[in-house]
């Protein structure tokens, strides 16, 4: 069996063909970011469509296909045309932190964390699609015709290039609109964040036949990209873990039943054709990649093989901690009005100290989200990792040391695309199973006044 996997993630659109021989990249395209103020981010539905029609059309000789979608991006269309009528507006986006804002002064965190497990936070849908009913005229008046379509960027996607106008459990359950416990839109929410339930799309599996695309492709599985990247790591048993380092660093959990701890998310892993439901524990850093290309953009460094290793002992050692608060702290803190700062800097602190405390805060911000797992993350073995900074040695092993536990630097780099299609390859009733291999790194012993010194440091800013 082949299977095209497309990754539609917050930077780029790449195809990926799994067969028996493994996973290659087909094609990949660069999507603009679109910043129109501070805070806000935005991308153009249309030139998304662009680029997913170009990765369908690079491999026409394959089976099935996957899609694996950026998470808790969201936007209005027009079910008659299928045009959008608002930009999508990204995970990263912030316009609604006063909504939220407002809404906590409510009272109203209890009910979203107990219907969907999620605190309230700009970077979940519900409010960015209360604010689109809000401020864009069009979509008031389509709601009136019953033509408003609203939804994470699967669901247009799937709508207008299959046809059917569908959304996944893992999708949805970014959303905070999900009952989490039912695996339905909760009235009550969308009621509350200005979501008409009758706009948003049903709700199928990951998996199973969701549709066809014009080229007689089927789909095969559409999950998002972070869920799609821990089944790629091979986590199928509770406890199970894999640390994403992209823009942000975003790290899951199995487990197994719904467990919600406080701070950290819980999630849908993903839901299989006439399977129960599996269920993941999540907990994102907002910036981590992004917060090593400020450091660059401001001169710290130039090149990325300055950052791979450092003669001096850890900048925490020496009293020097870098809070990557860059655009607020998520989990398990939730304050988007939180900042990044260096604390501890002295006359001698130089360029090379400043950026290993980058480094160095985002291993330890990484550490917060891995304690707050219950006890359960790499319970089951080594916590599994990719993105940029996997290949950062210098940074594997200070992370080792922090997390406590063995890390493993995964040598395949495709892991979202190679999950998706796994379960592609399941959704079509086929089996690809790929041992993942990696460089297993040990945890050294460490002191325990760093963390206390990145604690300190981190209430600082809060
Ligand atoms: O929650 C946001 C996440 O899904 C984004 O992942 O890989 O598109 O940056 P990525």
């Amino acid at each position: 069996m082949r299977v095209l996997a497309i990754d539609q993630g917050t930077t780029s659109t790449r195809a990926l063909i799994l067969d028996e021989a493994g996973i290659r990249l087909v094609h990949s395209f660069e999507h603009q970011q679109i910043y129109p103020a501070p805070g806000l981010v935005e991308h153009d539905p249309e030139e998304l469509i662009t680029n997913l029609v170009a990765c369908l059309g690079a491999a026409p000789e394959v089976d099935c296909v996957g899609l694996a979608n950026q998470g808790e991006s969201c936007l209005a269309w027009d079910a008659d045309t299928k045009t959008a009528i608002s930009p999508v507006i990204v995970w990263q986006d912030a316009r609604t932190a006063n909504v939220c804002d407002r809404l906590k002064s409510e009272g109203a965190e209890t009910l979203t964390l107990e219907r969907a497990g999620l605190p309230l936070d700009p970077y979940f849908s519900a409010t960015k699609l209360g604010w689109i009913v809000e401020n864009i005229p069009q979509a008031r008046t389509l709601l009136a015709q019953n033509r408003l379509r609203l939804g994470t960027t699967d669901a247009f996607f799937r709508d207008r290039l299959t046809g059917e106008f569908a959304t996944d459990p893992t999708t949805a359950s970014r959303t905070s609109l999900l009952n989490l416990a039912i695996l339905e839109w909760d009235p009550e929410l969308c009621a509350m964040f200005g979501v008409p339930i009758e706009a948003l799309p049903p709700i199928r599996s990951t998996t199973g036949a969701l549709g066809s695309f014009s080229n007689g492709l089927p789909l095969t599985a559409s999950i998002v990209d972070q869920q799609a990247a821990l089944y790629g790591h091979g986590a199928r048993n509770a406890g199970d873990a894999k640390i994403t380092f992209g823009t942000g660093a975003f790290a899951l959990t199995l487990t197994d039943r719904l467990l919600r701890t406080p701070g950290v998310l819980p999630t849908i892993a993903w839901v299989e054709a006439g399977k129960p439901p599996v269920y993941a524990l999540d907990g994102g850093v907002y910036a981590a990649s992004s917060a090593v290309n400020f450091a660059r953009q401001i001169g710290l460094f130039s090149g990325f093989d300055e950052i791979n290793r450092f003669d001096a002992e850890p900048a925490i050692a020496r009293g020097l901690a870098f809070v990557p608060a860059l655009a607020g702290l998520a989990c398990p803190h939730w304050d988007r009005n939180a900042r990044g700062a260096w604390m501890g800097l002295s006359l001698d602190t130089s360029k090379t100290d400043m950026v290993q405390a980058v480094l160095e805060g985002v291993a330890f911000r990484v550490a917060e989200v891995k304690a707050s797992m219950a006890n359960i993350a790499g319970k089951a073995g080594p916590i599994s990792i990719d993105g940029g900074m996997s290949q950062n040695p210098w940074f594997c092993q200070f992370l080792a040391d922090v997390l406590g536990s063995p890390v493993l630097i995964s040598h395949e780099p495709e892991l979202t695309a190679l999950g998706c299609a796994q379960l592609a390859a399941r959704g079509a009733g086929d089996e690809i199973e790929c041992k993942p291999t990696g460089r297993l790194l040990q945890p050294r012993d460490i002191p325990a006044h760093w963390a206390e010194t990145f604690r300190s440091a981190r209430e600082s800013v809060q």
